[in-house]
């Protein structure tokens, strides 16, 4: 039994190593449904390691120990093919690069449609109308066309909302978005990241973004960890990191993004006005 204060995901004492050397060191937080944990550090901080260790998708030479408890289950330790299964679609992930995560010569609709039939059961016809409103949840809805697509043939905006699409679609209750928005333009980045947090309040569910940039995530989410060198250095919520960070590596993660120099509370503001301006600009609604 769970009461609502529960967390989905509760990681404790995480560590990675290959042999010797230690990747990631006593990694421990907590993301509840409808929260958002920003998971962030500079490149080699440890943040994918600590994400491939909570979906069981680590490399066979890193060894992983400690606990990563999700719903109510010790996931370390779990049979190889039992956390397989979960990773497809209890636990939802959103890779950096879309172009490896999506196969280049399967069409899209082969690629969403296959793990709803092989996780939900659906029939061939079942599966298609699932993609189909998939695509509309991320944004795609006009584009019956994204099902014939391969992936070389959309944009990079286009191919992380089918990713999306993908990581939703068999209906998990934690979302894993490591650096969603890394290789895309700014305007794009805030389109997918205001994606995941409509999607984290409609689907009620616990979402983990992971990012170098405390200055892209910190208005997106409720708290933050912050990594160095396979630690975590400070954790809390995040306007309070933001406003008084306890260590000088957060200060200089927030006087690196110099969308942080302002008020916080302006930001969205900002923002909005910037992609109105955009989004006019462009012709669009
Ligand atoms: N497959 C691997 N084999 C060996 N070492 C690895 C492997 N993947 C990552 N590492 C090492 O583990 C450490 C943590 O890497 P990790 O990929 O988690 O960093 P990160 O915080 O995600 O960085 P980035 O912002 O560049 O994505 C680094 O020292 C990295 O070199
Ligand atoms: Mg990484």
């Amino acid at each position: 039994m769970h009461t609502t204060t529960e967390p989905v995901l509760r990681v404790s004492g995480l560590s990675a190593r290959i042999g010797d050397l230690s990747l990631v060191r006593d990694v421990g937080f907590e993301v509840h449904r409808g929260r958002t944990l920003a998971v962030v550090g500079e490149s080699g901080s440890g943040k994918s390691i600590t994400a491939a260790a909570v979906m069981g998708i680590l490399p066979p030479q890193i060894k992983a120990e400690g606990s990563v408890f999700f719903d109510g289950t010790e996931l370390l330790g779990e049979p190889a093919r039992r956390r397989r299964a979960r990773g497809g679609a209890e636990i939802g992930y959103v890779f950096q690069e879309p172009m490896s995560a999506l196969h280049p010569l399967l069409r899209i609709g082969t690629q969403m449609i296959r793990p709803l039939r092989h996780h939900l059961g659906l029939s061939r016809g079942e599966a298609r109308d699932r993609a189909l409103e998939l695509l509309e949840q991320v944004g795609l809805g006009g584009e019956r066309k994204v099902l014939d697509a391969y992936v070389h043939e959309l944009s990079g905006g286009m191919r992380q909302r089918v990713m999306i699409a993908m990581a939703i679609s068999c209906g998990p209750r934690l979302l894993l978005a490591d650096e969603p928005t890394t290789a895309l333009d700014p305007t794009v980045q805030q389109q997918i990241l205001r994606l995941l947090v409509r999607l984290r309040e409609e689907l009620d569910l616990a979402l983990v973004l992971i990012s170098h940039d405390l200055g892209l995530v910190a208005r997106y989410s409720d708290e933050v960890l912050v990594m160095y060198d396979g630690r975590v250095v400070e954790q809390g919520l995040t306007a309070q990191i933001i406003e008084q960070p306890a260590q000088p590596y957060t200060r200089a993660l927030i006087d690196a993004a110099p969308r942080l120099g302002r008020r916080v509370d302006r930001l969205p503001t900002i923002d909005r006005a910037v992609l109105d301006q955009t989004r006019a600009m462009a012709g669009g609604v």
